[in-house]
Parts: C-alpha cells; structure tokens; sequence
C-alpha cells in the first residue's frame, strides 16, 4: 500500500532531435513515497527540497495523477510526498521526473493496469501545466529509462531505442533559471528549408548510430542547426562550454532540453570525466554558480 520511487533527470532534445530524442540519468533524480488512502482524491502532504504547490490541481505529480484517477476510478485515493532533488528550470527534467513519478507508483500501486505508454501518456498532462505544451521528450525516458524517440504525442507513440557500450553523460548545469515556456517563445515559427534537411539527416543519422554502436557516427550527427543558435544566447559562455568539452574528447555537447544545463556525450568514464573537468574550468573563472553530474546511459 506504499511505494519509494527514484524518478531520474533526463535530457531531452539531443541536439538534434527536438521535442522527439531523449535520454535518462541515472545519478540525480526526486524521490517520492506514495500511499494509498481510504479518502479517494490525490493529496500532497509533504514537499522538500524547492518550494512548489501542495494543490493537486497546481503541482504537476498532482495533475498527472489525477489525470490516472479519473480514467481509472479506483475505489481508494493518494497521498504523494515529494524529495525534489531536481531544481526547477534546470534542463535537466525537473517538471517531468514529477509528472512521471506519481503515475508511475500509482499505476505500481494499482497492479500495473497501464503499460508504458500510457503513463507516460498520463504524465503529459502534468507536464503541459509546467510548460504550456504537451511534449513528451523528457517523460519518454524517464519511464523507458535509456534512450527514446517520441514519434508522436497524439496518438503518443514512444520507440525505446539501443544504448551503445560505455556511452556517458556529463552535465553542467548553471545556476540561473530558464523557463522552458520563454525558451520555447523566443524560437521562429519557420526555418529554412535547408536547416530543416541537415536537421532530419542528424535525427536520421543518430538513430542510426545507436543501432549499430557507430561512435564515430554519433558525433558527425550531434548538431543542431534549428534551435540551439537561438537558445544558446540564453546560457552564459555556451560556446566556450562547448568548445572546451569537444577537445577534451566529448563527442558532442549542447543545450539540455530548454537549458541552461550543458549536456556531453562521451565514450567511456574517463573521457566523461576529463570533460567533467575541462566544463567546469570554464565557470570556475565567473562568478556563476554550477553543478556538475557524470551519468552512464543503460
Ligand atoms: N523539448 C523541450 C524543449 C524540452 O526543448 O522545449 C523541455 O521541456
């Protein structure tokens, strides 16, 4: 009749991929402790960590829950108690691993009536109320974990995509905030026609290096030409972050999901690290404040 759950970070977009490409840290992530309660209805009783709303009309795990309650009518209620780990406006998944978490120890606690896709589909509508859109790049991998490419959001249909070995993640991630609503805002409504075919032939290409362990691929495809020449103006020193990480062996860096968090790529925990390193050199010399997280990817 109790759940703990570990509801990862992620890093949506990928550079080239997005809304669609994501993947799953496995290293920082909320915890949350969800009960069953005789009293139906969804009831946030304890939040640590950030300051956010305890109204479960108001809170995103509160929207996504109920959003599963109202399709699944059980005869009982929720309580949810938050551990936020993940500050909001980070980049890195905060709204989402939230909206992911409630559904998914509800649907645990309910005898798994739902599959994947469908609480995933749930934890849309809590992370329409943090954004204002209804994507699904950071909730894809938060529930598949690896990983993920989201074909479309209605009807939602998610591929779980291959891992290749010793691939790594390492973060930096600034401390000032960008709301993902105002990073999404500033983006033109049209792009040029030849944006959009170098664009489709990185998503193309970098499915493929998945497939087929093609590091060397993977690289060659890590680019965004649509949104991040935009929303790097955002993130202080970005092209010095990202130029330090590429020659410290990354195989490609850019902005996580709407920023101002940093993500690389790289192949093997030392490399990963070196880059670790090389970013954090870059914002020792300012007066902005940051952490750092090194992940591998399952
Ligand atoms: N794909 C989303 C964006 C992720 O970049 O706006 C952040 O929610």
């Amino acid at each position: 009749n109790e759940i703990k759950i570990f509801s990862p970070a992620t890093v949506a977009n990928v550079s080239c991929g997005y809304d669609v490409l994501g993947f799953c840290l496995d290293t920082i992530g909320d915890e949350m402790i969800v009960r069953k309660t005789e009293k139906k209805g969804i009831f946030i009783t304890k939040i640590e960590g950030y300051k956010l709303p305890f109204e479960a009309k108001k809170n995103v795990a509160g929207v996504s829950a109920l959003a599963m309650l109202a399709d699944a009518q059980p005869n009982c209620g929720f309580e949810i108690e938050i551990y936020k780990k993940i500050k909001p406006g980070s980049g890195i998944g905060s709204s989402s691993a939230s909206a992911c978490g409630s559904v998914f120890a509800i649907n645990e606690l309910l005898g798994r009536p739902y599959n994947k896709t469908q609480v995933t589909d749930f934890a849309m509508k809590g992370e329409a109320l943090a954004s204002g859109s209804e994507h699904a790049d950071n909730l894809a991998p938060g529930i598949f974990g690896g990983f993920t490419l989201v074909k479309s959001t209605s009807p939602l249909e998610v591929l779980q995509l291959p891992t290749p070995k010793d691939m790594y993640a390492t973060i930096i991630h600034p401390q000032i905030e960008i709301k993902t609503s105002d990073a999404r805002a500033i983006l033109p409504k049209e792009f040029p026609l030849t944006d959009a075919i170098t664009q489709w032939a990185n998503v193309g290409s970098f499915v493929h290096a998945l497939h087929t362990n093609d590091y060397d691929l993977l690289k060659r495809a890590l680019h965004d030409v649509i949104v991040e020449p935009h929303r790097s103006r955002l993130i202080p020193h970005f092209a010095e972050v990202k130029s330090a990480a590429l020659i410290h062996g990354a195989l490609g860096a850019g902005i996580s999901g709407a920023g101002p968090s940093i993500f690389t790529l790289s192949k093997g925990i030392e490399n990963a690290k070196s880059v670790e390193r090389a970013m954090r050199d870059v914002y020792s010399s300012t007066t902005i404040a940051f952490e750092t997280y090194v992940s591998r990817i399952n």
